[in-house]
């Protein structure tokens, strides 16, 4: 039986062997050379209502430093089942993929005609080998009514700086939907004292990123997470390199770093790169009840304003205000003016990377902003805080990059104190990046005082969790009171309730 306790438990029954009329025994004599084929899991991702795709990637030796996994340089046939229940005994659709040696072998199975608002089981096999299984959902179908939808999101996994226990807890709580807001993984190279030792230097070259991305995947909490729920990915810096923008890094880096992300990622065809190009801005339905939308605020962003790179400026830095400044590009901005005009969804909640809301970074006299935000992009920011507020969409920002929770009310035009919030912006703390910290820093109290339309922080791990209907959106900041030993529990360190036609954070 594979239960989804089981799951939980990272357990694979021996009944999966059997559910294949493979014994143990026959499997080990039928066992290729290659052995421990999934040591990097399953995931699923970018559900509709019709479809889901489901990954793999096959790796012997996730460490090996080629980026290859220890596979030979040829195609391996990879067999897939997709089933309704978790025992495998009404299999719904079977076919056979090849994880081939330039995509690292990885697959990426594309599924359609499926159930809509559905949950089902899928597991690979090569050769003699079962995957782990899977649990996935498709979306409700267009226009429903549908029950809640139980939708986490999180940032930023330094594998260096900390075990991966946020991705397990958040995994505990079995959402319908997880949303990773950017910096899956660190490109950076050896720290001096790491929590964790990684393997390779900084990420160069697509074996690096391919590298990199198969040490992240062997890990058994990311490996729980992408195995009980569809993911919906979006990048930031540290996915290509720090503070990427304009012409940095070169096309060669770029390229490289966007194939490895792709290759690992439960992406459909339409996310496949073009060399130095990925179209990752997309939409992800879910019913009547929301609209995810997936912005990606790092490809296409002008350069930073008044210093040439990332970091606080003050109020004599005009060029952040610059009515062609733009943090999507002027193809996206068009993009999401249209999404957000047609949606019919009770919700648009806007997945993506950096502070929206307007924060003052520096305590007390004078003020400083962060070129890097949307603050370095206000001319953007006010076009697409105008189209929310034209169109009346209930929009909720959910941001990462930042390594701390935070929550507050985006104002329509931040510059003119009466200016009205248009919508909510819940910001994810990371799964590792920046170690321990602390519930609340010593400036935590004065940054929310200069900040008043900014009303919760916390400075611990974690993740955030939702649980959205047509009649209201809950959310839990989930926070881990550390990640420099494994295993910590996870508390909810602020709760709030947030209602359609009203963009302000009730205390729940
Ligand atoms: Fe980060």
């Amino acid at each position: 039986m594979i239960t989804r306790r089981a799951l939980l438990a990272g357990g694979v029954g021996l009944g999966m062997s059997a559910a294949l009329g493979i014994t143990p025994a026959r499997a080990a004599a039928r066992r290729a050379p290659l052995s421990d084929l999934f040591q990097l899991g399953v995931a699923s991702g970018e559900p509709t209502p019709d479809g889901v795709v489901l990954w793999t990637r096959l790796a012997v030796n996730p460490v090996a430093l080629d980026g290859r996994g220890g596979m030979p340089d040829r195609p391996v046939p990879v067999q897939w089942q997709l089933a309704a229940d978790e025992n495998f005994r009404t299999v719904v659709r079977r076919g056979t993929a090849t994880a081939r040696p330039e995509s690292a072998h990885s697959v990426h199975v594309e599924l359609e005609g499926l159930e809509p608002g559905a949950e089902y089981f899928y597991r690979f096999k090569a050769g003699a080998e079962l995957s782990p299984a899977g649990r996935t959902l498709t979306a409700p179908a267009p226009g429903t009514r549908s029950r809640a939808l139980n939708l986490s999101f999180t940032s930023c996994a330094d594998y260096q700086t900390g075990w991966f226990t946020a991705y397990r807890r958040m995994a505990e709580d079995q959402p319908d939907l997880i949303a990773f807001l950017g910096d899956y993984i660190y490109e950076y190279g050896a720290y001096d004292h790491p929590v964790r030792d990684q393997a390779g230097g900084e990420c160069l070259d697509l074996a690096g990123y391919r590298l990199r991305h198969a040490q992240h995947k062997a890990d058994p909490d990311l490996r729980l997470a992408h195995a009980v729920a569809p993911w919906a990915v979006v990048w930031d810096d540290h996915d290509v390199e720090n503070a990427w923008a304009g012409d940095r890094p070169s096309l060669a880096r770029r390229a490289a770093a966007f194939q490895a992300y792709y290759e690992n990622m439960p992406l459909r065809r339409a996310q496949k790169p073009h060399g130095a190009a990925l179209r990752l801005h997309r939409s992800i339905r879910w019913g009547r009840v929301a609209n995810l939308h997936l912005l990606d605020t790092r490809q296409y962003r002008d350069p930073y304003a008044c210093t040439g790179g990332s970091g606080t400026v003050g109020p004599g830095c005009v060029q952040r205000f610059e009515p062609s400044r733009t943090i999507l590009g002027q193809e996206q901005e068009t993009w999401i003016d249209e999404r957000l005009r047609n949606s019919r969804a009770t919700w648009d909640l806007l997945g993506q990377q950096v502070f929206l809301m307007e924060m003052d970074w520096t305590n007390g006299e004078g003020r400083g902003y962060s070129n890097e935000g949307w603050d370095g992009y206000v001319a953007s920011r006010d076009r697409l805080t105008a189209a929310i507020d034209a169109y009346q969409r209930n929009a909720v920002v959910l941001t990462g990059d930042v390594h701390s929770h935070w929550a507050g009310e985006v104002k329509r035009d931040h510059q003119d104190p009466e200016s009205k919030p248009v919508a909510v912006e819940l910001v994810t703390t990371s799964v590792t990046s920046a170690g321990d910290g602390m519930d609340v820093y010593p400036d935590t109290a004065d940054l929310l005082r200069e900040n008043p339309h900014v009303t919760f922080c916390n400075g611990r791990r974690g993740y955030v969790r939702t649980r959205i209907t047509e009649r209201e959106m809950r959310v839990d900041f989930r926070s881990l009171p550390c990640v420099t030993e494994p295993g910590a529990p996870a508390r909810t360190s602020g709760s709030f309730v947030i209602e359609p036609g009203s963009p302000t954070l009730n205390p729940a």
